[in-house]
């Protein structure tokens, strides 16, 4: 199983398009049998959206954010509880626009394992915001997944997703997409540092998908020669042809 893991950020502006956006996709994945789509909306939306919205197992909803705790004297925060009780199944965690907020891994680690004890499969995302030439990267993003980590009880894996992102490789003002041999050493050190914590047999499970510039010309790769389990893609989710066109693809090529 592949997944597809939009992430609408603060698009589009009005309910209605979303409803509209949503029932596209929904219906582009209809018939798939090896691919889940999963669209994490904005979270003022997600109750909207979520209502009426029937189970299947190839299409879920998600959110973009969620607090550490159930309730409690929050300002703005939404929680574990509230987003599991409309019946959502995906909340991404320390994406970098939240992180650039401020957001610290002992956050991102609390949030995580808050939702997981939810049963919300948590999208943890990680990444650099620069390749520099000594290979330093590599030490950032390994000690930036460990302390993400860190909260996560080590027997707790099974509704957990790793998302690399590089910060150079999103948004409109990317340098480029990475190319699949950028992220297949990232999905080699990554999935070192999942056995490290889960052990060998759980820390294999966890699906490790790629997010940054991803589109229909470029999908394929970061799913072939990267290896990853899964994209989580930005822009592009918001069209229902392009998004559509990269789940038909992902569809036919894997299991
Ligand atoms: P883009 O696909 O727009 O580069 O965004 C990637 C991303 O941040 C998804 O979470």
């Amino acid at each position: 199983m592949k997944f597809i893991i939009g992430n609408w950020k603060m698009y589009p502006k009005t309910l209605k398009e979303a409803k509209a956006i949503l029932a596209a996709h929904r219906r582009s994945a209809r018939l798939l049998k090896r691919t889940k789509v999963v669209i994490c909306a904005p979270q003022v939306f997600v109750g909207a959206l979520a209502t009426g919205l029937r189970k299947t197992t190839t299409f879920a909803l998600g959110a973009q954010d969620v607090f550490w705790e159930d309730e409690g004297a929050r300002t703005g925060e939404t929680s574990p509880a509230m987003l599991a009780s409309l019946g959502l199944q995906y909340v991404i965690v320390g994406h970098s626009e939240r992180r650039a907020l401020g957001e610290t891994n002992k956050e991102v680690s609390q949030k995580a394992a808050q939702a997981m004890k939810h049963k919300l499969t948590a999208v943890l995302c990680v990444g650099e915001q620069v390749r520099d030439d000594a290979g330093e990267y590599f030490g950032l993003v390994r000690s930036q997944l460990h302390a993400s980590l860190a909260e996560i009880p080590k027997n707790a894996s099974a509704h957990l997703m790793i998302a690399y992102e590089p910060i150079w490789a999103i948004g409109s003002k990317a340098l480029r997409p990475a190319a699949p041999a950028d992220l297949h050493e990232m999905t080699i050190l990554i999935r070192r540092e999942l056995v490290a914590h889960f052990g060998k047999t759980a820390g294999f499970r966890v699906p490790i998908l790629y997010g940054g510039s991803v589109d229909e010309r470029n999908a394929e790769g970061f799913l072939t020669l990267g290896e990853a389990d899964g994209l989580l893609i930005g822009r592009v989710s918001l069209s229902p042809e392009g998004f559509g066109a990269i789940v038909r693809l992902v569809e036919q090529k894997h299991s």
